[in-house]
């Protein structure tokens, strides 16, 4: 693999990221954003110096970093893209965003709403970008479902259940069971179930939230009902210990919309109503499906804005305050960061 730098048509000069990170993530959107035209990858920052060259040369970056200080100061990097585990996205996009850098950040954005509200505000008084990479938003079955809703194709939208399971090993050192990690399906799976509910229905006006802990004490399942003053609702359930399809299907007054499993990658819908059924299919990009994030960001770098329309800060720091509420009432919440 090596990072594009050839001209991508436009004749403007490739967006120049660093990435901070070198594990899953960071490799699989890296990736993406080698493989893409207008940008390339400048350099990868990981604890230790040996996992940032692996990743380095893996990517075709020609700098690695031993320390994600190093990288910030790189005066060849215009974004970030920080690939931490949860509990390190804040102090990376600190230190980026203290450095000049635009971010890109994993989601969750943070650990919780005040972390998501430092972040955001230092961006916009930098006048730097700091977007979640909540790709979701971007997916084209998502963006389909939403062109469907609005023809008036299943009525008016009553709301969503949604699910997103998947049985994971119980490793109480591993970063989706120790709390230290930010162990909890909630900020894993759950995120992308918040964004959905609010990609769709916006704010709720109530919450309730009930959990399965793990031994960690972290929540190793949860169940959200999300309720709107005008009757609409939003059902939502992520698990690390069951499955149970990991699909949503969006309710209205005269059918429905189903977003195929696995929710958070997906690539097919159906639509049912009085006139019938259909099956449609919308697959993400060629690669590892992350290219329209990375070209979002490429968007608005080169253009100049400050936030991404389709990943809005307003959406993200919203989600992250249900999140904060949904945690109090589970019991995870650290009481640092009260809702
Ligand atoms: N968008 C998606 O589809 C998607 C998919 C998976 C994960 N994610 C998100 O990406 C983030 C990383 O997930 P991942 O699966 O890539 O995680 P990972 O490979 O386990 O870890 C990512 C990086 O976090 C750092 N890290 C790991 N353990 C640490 C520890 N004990 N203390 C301090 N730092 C530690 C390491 O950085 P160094 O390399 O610098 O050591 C590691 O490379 C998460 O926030 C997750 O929610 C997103």
């Amino acid at each position: 693999m090596s990072t594009t730098t050839e001209d991508d048509g436009t004749g403007a000069p490739p967006v120049r990221w660093g990435i901070i990170g070198a594990g899953y993530i960071a490799r699989l959107v890296g990736e993406d954003i080698a493989a893409s035209p207008a940008s390339a990858v400048t350099a990868v920052a990981a604890r230790s110096l040996g996992r940032a060259q692996d990743l380095a040369g893996h990517l075709g970056a020609p700098r690695a970093y031993g320390s994600y200080e190093e990288l910030v100061l790189d005066p060849d990097v215009d974004v970030v893209y920080v690939t931490t585990i949860h509990p390190g996205h804040h102090a990376a996009t600190l230190l980026a965003l203290r450095a000049g850098k635009h971010v890109l950040v994993e989601k969750p954005i943070a650990m919780t709403a005040r972390e998501s509200r430092e972040m955001l505000e230092t961006a916009a008084a930098a006048d730097l970008l700091c977007v979640e990479a909540m790709w979701l938003r971007l997916n084209p079955a998502v963006v389909r479902a939403q062109e469907i809703i609005a023809a008036g194709e299943i009525g008016r939208v009553r709301g969503i259940v949604a699910d997103s399971s998947h049985v994971f090993p119980y490793d109480p050192a591993g970063r989706l069971f120790d709390p230290a990690l930010g162990g909890g399906i909630l900020l894993d799976g759950g995120v992308y179930l918040a964004a959905l509910a609010w990609l769709l229905l916006g704010r709720p006006d109530e919450v309730a939230a009930t959990a399965t802990l793990a031994e960690t004490s972290v929540d190793a399942a949860v169940a959200m009902w999300w309720g709107y003053a005008d009757g609409r609702f939003a059902q939502l359930t992520a698990s690390s210990i069951s499955e149970a399809g990991s699909q949503a299907v969006v309710v209205g007054t005269e059918g429905w919309i189903r977003l195929a499993a696995p929710l958070y990658r997906t690539e097919e819908l159906t639509v049912a109503n009085a006139a019938g059924s259909r099956d449609e299919s919308h697959p993400l990009p060629a690669g590892n499906g992350y290219g329209l994030q990375v070209a979002e960001i490429e968007r608005c770098v080169r253009s100049g804005l400050r936030e991404s329309p389709a990943l809005p800060a307003a959406a993200t720091s919203g989600v992250m305050e249900v999140l904060d509420e949904v945690r109090r009432q589970i019991g995870v919440l650290p009481p640092a960061d009260p809702a």
